[in-house]
């Protein structure tokens, strides 16, 4: 976090639709700055897909550790349909997120309106939770192996390495961000114990001796695919969940069809002692990228976070609500295309309702 009101902002727009709506938040950035009176700067980075396929590089580790002379990224999205899955994900973001040791990953599923949710009856009110997702470990770590590969008797490998520091240091992460937030004051741990009984075995185990330290918070357990069921059932029972890196991937893309989906899913990459990323869940889009109707309200909640980071909450308050007020009175729908209003026009909207 910065000490002064002078903020450096590394900016990586990325792929597809990732500069697109990265520009509409920088306007609100800029709006927001001189509404609350700070400062920025900003670093913008051409790396993705398209600095891969004209110059085979994706990011060096001299370019990882000059992230950290910036108080914060701010990134688009990743992904390039030219480039085959796997290597921009590994090589661009993972490498970042674990590179500058981006330990948490915080989601929050929050609906701002309830004609936006897919499921009946639900209210603001009932969909308000958040997601603490590990995010160092596990099966992201790339370990494993092939055996005999090409053979019909190949063997393919895939480990989830859960170390006790990663998972206990994510555990106290939540307890004490749901601490902080004050709502329901209950965490969920969210696992498998019943099959993968040596890793959640270490989960449940951490969970239940930190615990101990947190006697003002409730806590809970939930199988991960019984939460995908209460999500849609009675999500109005969560208030913080925490789980582990892959689990954390899959329930946050439900989480966000829940609250309105990827048009308006933020989240943060997040390194407590150190610099963290704050990006819109959803991916690159293709599809729509360069057609100006990509919803760009996901960067925008993103920024919001990132203001919070660098010890500007007032301003990120201030831009989550432009965003409430905007889903509440003048959207028609969340989806690209759909919005009744270009992506710049929702990026006008936000800085006149600032
Ligand atoms: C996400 C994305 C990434 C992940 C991909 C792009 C590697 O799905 O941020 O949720 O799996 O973490
Ligand atoms: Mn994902």
């Amino acid at each position: 976090m910065a000490k002064d009101r002078h903020h450096k902002i590394a900016v990586i727009g990325g792929d597809g639709t990732g500069p697109e709506v990265v520009r509409e938040g920088l306007k609100v950035l800029e709006a927001a700055s001189k509404k609350f009176g700070f400062k920025y700067s900003k670093t913008m980075l051409d790396y993705g897909g398209e600095r891969y396929l004209k110059t085979g590089k994706i990011i060096s580790d001299k370019e990882v550790k000059d992230l950290k002379k910036h108080d914060v990224i701010y990134l688009g999205a990743v992904g390039h349909p030219e480039v085959r899955p796997g290597i921009l994900e590994q090589g661009l973001l993972l490498k970042i997120r674990f590179g500058l040791d981006q330990y948490i990953n915080l989601r929050p599923v929050r609906l701002y309106n309830s004609a936006f949710c897919p499921i009946k009856d639900k209210k603001p009110e009932d969909i308000d939770f958040v997601v603490v997702r590990e995010n160092s470990e596990g099966l992201y770590k790339g370990m494993g192996k092939f055996i005999k590969k090409g053979t019909k008797n190949e063997t393919a490998v895939q480990i989830s390495h859960n170390t006790r520091k990663g998972v206990e240091r994510c555990i106290r992460y939540a307890f004490d961000y749901c601490r902080k937030r004050n709502k329901g004051k209950k965490l969920t741990l969210c696992g498998k114990t019943n099959v993968l009984t040596y890793a959640w075995d270490l989960w449940q185990r951490t969970f239940d001796e930190v615990k101990k330290d947190y006697p003002d918070i409730q806590t809970g357990y939930a199988h991960v695919d019984a939460i995908t069921m209460w999500f849609v059932k009675n999500p109005e029972w969560f208030d913080c969940i925490v789980t582990d890196n892959m689990f954390g991937d899959i329930i946050t893309d439900l989480g966000a069809m829940i609250q309105g989906g990827m048009g308006i899913a933020a989240g943060g990459n997040i390194n407590p002692q150190g610099v963290s990323m704050f990006e819109p869940i959803g991916g690159s889009a293709p599809k729509y990228t360069g057609k100006s109707v990509i919803n760009p309200l996901a960067a925008i909640c993103a920024l919001a976070m990132l203001l919070e980071n660098v010890g500007e909450a007032e301003a990120g308050r201030a831009v989550e609500n432009s965003v409430i007020k905007a889903v509440s009175t003048e959207l028609k729908s969340l989806a690209a295309g759909k919005m009744g209003y270009s992506t710049q026009e929702v990026g006008d909207l936000i800085v006149k309702f600032l």
